[in-house]
């Protein structure tokens, strides 16, 4: 599909071998924002070159629109997750993350099922309708230890949503986290290039069964998350764009996104961070090109910005996952250098939340917070 932008012709990897996007004025940048929130899709070539031409107005821009098209959906709710990372244990060795499996100097750790059924019971608690089980990929959680785990909390907490985030396993497993009354799941793809994909991970990862891992829980009935880094080493717009191309084929009902951050035991150590001002830009231009998304503001981007989660709703987020790990663990869930609310009570962090949200003027609300879909089967 092409965009009415006036006399410019595009120029693609097709006609000239190598990959070139155009240059656009703001003006340019502004209509290319109106054909996505009318169409819900650019090429690629399109959206690269909108990507690349980020700048303060086409942010402000693109940030309005996605606040109105959030509230419509939403209205100024926002969910919250409790989110307990149960263990940094990983078999993979992906190049940017600090618990990868060739980080020695990891401090491991696993919770036990006691453990994890107390920070349920603390969640429920501070207003914490949906907890989210987070880890590496550790096979000491067998796919009967998972399945143990949501029956326990199904049986506990009827009223909540349980969300797993453990990583690739085979689609049998899957549907038995499902029948064991598993709501969603979240995956991110963490880039939909292959070429990038193979720069970020060792030769034994495969984007090819990471998608397909996506579509099966798709298939399977979950509401499913999908998500990318922002600024991770090697990134181009053209990727950014497939990035973008991948979720509109998907249609996930969430899409994690933040910054790249070092971790200094990573062979990604030397590499830049990503930056804060497109992570915001893409968050707005994610929620006009799918309205209905549940977008969470990321602890990355609260960790390089003190303001980072009420800049990230302001840009079209509507989801926040404050930590629920007990507090004796929470510094060793280290994935990148600096990570915030590390120390914090679990409820101090829900008051200092509260207050952020309240200061954008959005509130958090208890509820589970399903994909708007999903209320609609029920109601
Ligand atoms: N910086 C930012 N995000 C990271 N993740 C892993 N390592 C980093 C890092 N260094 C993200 C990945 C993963 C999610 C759990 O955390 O996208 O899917
Ligand atoms: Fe892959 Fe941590 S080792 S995200």
């Amino acid at each position: 599909m092409k965009a009415d932008v006036g006399s410019m012709t595009w120029r693609t990897g097709d006609d000239i071998g190598v990959s070139e996007y155009m240059l656009l004025t703001v003006e340019e940048g502004k209509r290319l924002i109106d054909c996505l929130e009318q169409e819900h899709e650019l090429s690629i070539a399109e959206m690269a070159a909108l990507i690349d031409a980020n700048c303060p107005e086409l942010r402000d821009y693109a940030r309005i629109k996605a606040r109105a098209i959030g509230d419509r959906q939403y209205g100024k709710n926002i969910y919250i997750r409790g989110l307990i990372e149960f263990t940094n244990y990983c078999k993979n060795d992906c190049y940017y993350c600090g618990i990868r499996c060739s980080n020695t100097k990891a401090d491991r750790y696993r919770l036990s099922k006691e453990d994890i059924m107390a920070c349920c019971r603390e969640g429920k608690k501070l207003g914490f309708r949906t907890f989210v089980l987070q880890g590496g990929e550790d096979p000491y959680y067998t796919d009967d230890h998972i399945v143990d785990l949501i029956r326990q909390i199904r049986t506990d907490y009827p009223d909540c949503a349980i969300t797993l985030s453990i990583g690739e396993r085979e689609r049998e497993s899957y549907e038995r986290f499902w029948k064991a009354g598993a709501d969603r799941y979240l995956l991110r793809h963490e880039t939909a290039a292959e070429s990038h994909y193979q720069k970020l991970h060792p030769h034994n990862s495969s984007l090819k069964h990471r998608k397909q891992c996506l579509w099966n829980l798709k298939e399977i009935g979950y509401q499913t998350g999908c998500g990318f880094m922002v600024g991770s080493p090697g990134q181009t717009p053209e990727h950014l764009a497939e990035d973008f191309q991948f979720i509109r084929e998907l249609q996930p009902e969430m899409v994690g996104i933040g910054p790249f951050i070092p971790h200094s035991d990573t062979p990604f150590a030397k590499e830049a961070q990503g930056s804060m001002e497109l992570t915001l830009y893409l968050l707005s231009l994610l929620r006009i090109q799918q309205p209905d998304l549940l977008l969470p503001a990321t602890t990355a981007l609260t960790t390089i910005h003190p303001r980072g989660r009420e800049l990230g709703i302001e840009a079209g987020a509507n989801v926040v996952m404050p930590n629920l790990s007990p507090v004796g663990v929470r510094d060793k869930y280290a994935l990148y250098d600096g990570k915030v609310c590390t120390g914090d009570e679990a409820a101090e962090c829900r008051n200092c939340l509260e207050r952020r949200v309240e200061s954008v003027g959005y509130r958090i609300v208890v509820s589970r917070g399903d994909h708007c879909d999903v209320k609609l089967m029920e109601s």
